[in-house]
């Protein structure tokens, strides 16, 4: 993105929401219409924020950014998401850093009850939602759809250029709502378990058995920062490599464009492929990270693309590797990969690794709907907030 569109949040341009520039007084509240009202939100990283309250407001929520000190409540909402490996103790902090990153809390007297971020992408174009979460007392009361509309206005008011909200969705999904998006990829997702001392054996044995019987056995090569534009930005990548020419980093899916490449640089990622020419296979492997799953419980994403198989197991193993390092305890890992290859990955992992599937994991959905319909809350969901408590 354009640093200089990134700060110049003076003009905006959707008529919809405000018509003059928006700056941090709370004096140019009469720049909006009259219907809403205004909250300045006065931010310690000077984005000067405010927009629009919602609706919510009525409903006893209020809308405001996430700071250093909502950590511990965030904590307490995140208790049951995604038992145990959830990222957001990882990532939380991190993620108030971003400058074209929003993450939104909604309180109510003070409390919080849903987070929700957004992550502008693709040269401004995009936003990534990522990280809803609804405190657990809340849920099924349409606050999801609330947060999400504030957001997504928000996200108007400070990118003007944002045409597009992507979402990656796991888990079934009506048609009726299905139909509200459009579907980029999808991706399985092989959940494995296991304790560190006992997988690298496995892991060196199995690498060594592979490269004894000289049976499809290549190294993977390691792509440096250099390499990693060329490669991914090749059209024969983009069209036939990445899925849905799609980059998916864990749950975060990117366009392949220059400026995400470099972000993507920025986080200390693995990347291998089988060839610096016409890859075949690609990979990306992430730092390792502590889940709330238990002492000494880390989580790593592994996200290969290509429908390859020997060119993705030999890149799984040679991600694990270097991944685990020389990291002590247990490790979640995650592996993302095409849908095609899972039941042949699995068998490897239960044959080789005596690796087994940690538990039946819905696969991971790329969705993308036009910012003019992301509303996210319709007029039935905001009935559907209850009378909150007093
Ligand atoms: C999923 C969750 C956020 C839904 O919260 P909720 O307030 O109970 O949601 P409601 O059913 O009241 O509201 C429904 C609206 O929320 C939004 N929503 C629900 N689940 C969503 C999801 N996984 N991703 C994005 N939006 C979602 C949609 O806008 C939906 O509207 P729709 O009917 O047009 O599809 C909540 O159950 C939760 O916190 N679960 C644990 C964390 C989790 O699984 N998060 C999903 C991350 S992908």
């Amino acid at each position: 993105m354009d640093p200089s569109k990134k700060h110049n949040q003076g003009t905006v341009t959707n008529p919809e929401v405000v018509r003059g520039p928006v700056v941090q007084s709370p004096s140019h509240s009469k720049l909006l219409p009259p219907r809403r009202q205004i909250i300045p939100s006065a931010d310690r990283r000077g984005k000067g924020v405010w927009w629009p309250e919602m609706e919510g407001a009525s409903h006893g929520l209020e809308f405001c950014l996430a700071k250093e000190a909502d950590f511990e409540q965030v904590m307490s909402i995140s208790e049951d998401v995604y038992d145990g490996i959830d990222y957001m103790p990882a990532r939380y902090h991190a993620w108030l850093k971003e400058p074209d990153r929003r993450v939104i809390l909604a309180k109510r007297k003070g409390q919080v009850v849903a987070l929700v971020s957004a992550n502008v992408v693709d040269d401004g174009c995009t936003a990534v939602v990522e990280g809803l979460r609804v405190a657990p007392m809340e849920r099924g009361k349409g606050i999801a759809g609330l947060i999400q509309q504030d957001c997504f206005d928000l996200i108007r008011v400070q990118f003007p250029e944002v045409k597009v909200l992507r979402y990656t969705r796991s888990g079934y999904l009506a048609p009726e709502a299905l139909a509200k998006f459009r579907l980029i990829c999808k991706q399985e997702i092989l959940p494995l378990r296991f304790e560190l001392e006992e997988i690298r054996p496995k892991l060196d044995s199995a690498i060594s058995q592979l490269k004894t019987c000289g049976e499809e056995w290549e190294d993977p090569i390691l792509l440096r920062a250099s390499d990693v534009q060329r490669v991914f930005l090749n059209p024969n990548v983009v069209g036939g490599v990445l899925p849905g020419k799609t980059i998916i980093q864990d749950w975060a899916p990117y366009r392949p464009l220059q400026s995400n490449l470099e972000t993507l640089l920025k986080k200390n990622l693995i990347w291998l492929a089988d060839g610096k020419e016409e890859p075949r296979v690609l990979s990306l492997g992430a730092t390792p990270y502590r889940i709330p799953m238990g002492a000494d419980y880390n989580r790593l994403s592994i996200n290969i693309f290509g429908k390859h198989f020997p060119g993705a197991r030999n890149q799984f193993l040679a991600q694990l590797q270097r991944g685990i390092g020389t990291l002590q305890g247990s490790l979640y890992c995650l592996l993302y990969l095409e849908p095609c290859l899972w039941q042949q990955m699995y068998l490897f992992c239960q044959s080789s690794l005596g690796l087994h599937q940690e538990r039946d994991f819905e696969g991971q959905m790329v969705l993308e709907k036009d910012m003019s319909t992301g509303q996210g809350s319709s007029e039935s969901q905001r009935r559907r907030v209850q009378n909150p408590p007093q």
